[in-house]
């Protein structure tokens, strides 16, 4: 088990895109940022410093991160952002996973510009549970704005207005022969013929799903989200933000050119303002032979508002379930919850209004001291313990608009979970303010069993009868159905403070998210390890 450092610089530096350039924060001057490479059983130490002008921290999105919450990342639910000018050491623990994850800026809308691939090989000794490719390509979708997102992000927000939409999406940092002043610059990836190449894929885009293809090739996809998965023949894929892919292709087809393609996926039927733009890459055979004029396009890339093609892929997942790589779902549920993902406003005493997101109506706020500090050191007054484990009202919820529902509040209420309970969460999407659409969930220090999914309101009687208990896919991240519901399970083995959250990140600035703290167990191997000896300083707390 190997040990790796890096620095990670964070700073402003100017790129050009669309036209024009613009200042903005990355690692090490790269977007994306640099790749993490490990095996699995490894340890990374990773030294971020803050040359920015505003406070960040950074998030191993789907490293489990065992006992250690204290480098989990999110910006004040386990540390105080690293201020300018300073410095903080992650210590990366890569226990459990395999495969594709990435890491990314976890402090307000950072994170479209600071993020980058983790790429966990198989452990020394161990082999994929697939013949070994001849390549690798890490492909990292993004967003890209043409404004300073920070500046624009925090407009949205003090002036009661839509979050923005970005201006193009990214493959590898380009946005590719449709874009404007972008067709010098796509992205291309040199291939050999007969070679087989495992990509690499992650979803770093702010605020929308999507579809990927490549024209004429087919797709294997092998694994998601740091877990192997029974092996899905395709020509698409649906991938929703904060979700990662391995993906086989072999290049079998005749010396030419090929087009990678992402299109957003957009299931939200009364906004038609997105981006509709695809993002573009090349796929290029090695060879003599004459280029064509232009690369041929994916026909199999779905259409927008192509909800069967995105429900039809979800639905294929499975876990490898063999014994090999055997499941762990727990059957008799300790912990139960039923949890709304909804859109809403808040009303402020002086009548002014604002949007606002919340799960069972608590629309989240960040205490000034992060969680994981308060309650590593009981100090009252940070949180509350009251997140509810049902609904204030039912309602249909996936039936028409329901204007009473809209009002929520603000809260810092947590959810406390014992260690090793058996937790089961299914999730309800709802239509209150007319908004019905997909919400990518995500959970911190876990990746949970996507149990069940389907249309219209969860019924406690029928729908658990088709749970799949046999092979469901073990993921960090799934997608609340648009005027559907999901159900999750995991066992709460992981001690810690572990934030979850809609994955879109205007509905992470509204307040759709809270955090689970599991307590420890009865030893010291199953209780939070002692904090590093530096952590960043709150500005409230005793001893900053
Ligand atoms: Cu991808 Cu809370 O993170
Ligand atoms: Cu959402």
């Amino acid at each position: 088990d190997n040990v790796h450092y890096y620095d990670f610089v964070l700073r402003e530096s100017n790129f050009t895109r669309l036209c024009s350039t613009k200042s903005m924060l990355t690692v090490n001057d790269s977007f994306p940022g640099p790749v993490i490479r490990v095996n699995k059983g490894d340890r990374v130490y990773v030294n971020v410093h803050n040359q920015g002008y505003y406070g960040v921290t950074i998030h191993w999105h789907g490293v489990k991160q065992p006992r250690n919450p204290w480098s989990d990342g999110p910006e004040y639910i386990t540390q105080c952002p690293i201020e300018p000018g300073s410095n903080f050491t992650y210590e990366v623990i890569f226990s459990r996973e395999e495969g594709t994850l990435w890491w990314h800026a976890h402090s307000d809308w950072t994170r479209a510009t600071v993020h980058g691939a983790i790429v966990v090989y198989p452990a020394a000794g161990t082999t994929y549970p697939f013949p070994e490719p001849d390549g690798e390509e890490v492909l990292v979708l993004a967003s890209w704005f043409e404004g300073d997102v920070y500046q624009l992000v925090q407009e949205a927000l003090q002036t009661a207005s839509e979050t923005p939409q970005s201006d193009a999406y990214t493959i590898n940092g380009q946005p590719g022969d449709f874009c404007s002043c972008s067709n010098g610059s796509t992205y291309r990836r040199l291939v050999d013929h007969g070679k087989t190449y495992i990509l690499r894929v992650v979803n770093a885009v702010m605020n929308a799903e999507l579809f990927f293809a490549i024209a004429q090739h087919n797709l294997t996809v092998v694994g998601m989200d740091g877990a192997y998965i029974k092996p899905i023949a395709t020509s698409y894929i649906m991938i929703s933000p904060g979700q990662s892919m391995d993906i086989l292709v072999t290049a079998n087809q005749s010396l030419g050119h090929y087009y990678m393609a992402a299109r957003q996926y957009d299931n939200v039927d009364q906004n038609d303002n997105y981006d509709k733009i695809n993002a573009t890459a090349i796929l290029q055979y090695r060879g003599n032979y004459t280029p064509p004029s232009s690369p041929s396009f994916p026909t199999n890339l779905p259409s927008y508002e192509d909800f069967s093609a995105a429900t039809n892929f979800t639905q294929s997942l499975r876990s490898l379930a063999n014994e090999e790589y055997p499941i762990d779902v727990p059957i008799n549920i300790t912990t139960r919850m039923y949890v709304t993902a909804v859109m809403n406003a808040i009303v402020y005493p002086n009548n002014l209004s604002n949007l606002a997101s919340s799960l069972n109506n608590v629309s989240w706020a960040n205490p000034t001291t992060d969680i994981l500090l308060a309650y590593y050191r009981n100090m009252s007054g940070f949180y509350t313990t009251d997140f509810p484990d049902w609904p204030p009202a039912f309602f249909n919820f996936t039936g028409e608009d329901v204007e009473s529902n809209v009002i929520t509040s603000k809260g810092t209420k947590v959810k406390v979970v014992n260690y090793n309970e058996a937790v089961e969460i299914v999730f309800q999407g709802t239509t209150v303010y007319n908004a019905p659409e997909d919400h990518p969930m995500h959970l911190h220090g876990y990746s949970f069993y996507v149990v069940g999914m389907g249309y219209g309101n969860f019924d406690n009687e029928t729908d658990p009868k088709g749970f799949n208990l046999v092979d469901p896919p073990e993921l960090n991240t799934i997608s609340i159905p648009k005027k559907g519901w999901l159900a999750v399970r995991f066992i709460a083995n992981n001690p810690g403070v572990w934030f979850w959250h809609c994955h879109l990140d205007k509905h992470l600035s509204w307040g759709m998210e809270t955090v689970f703290i599991v307590k420890n167990g009865d030893t010291p191997e199953t209780s939070i390890r002692d904090p590093p000896t530096y952590l960043p300083p709150c500005r409230d707390s005793f001893d900053s």
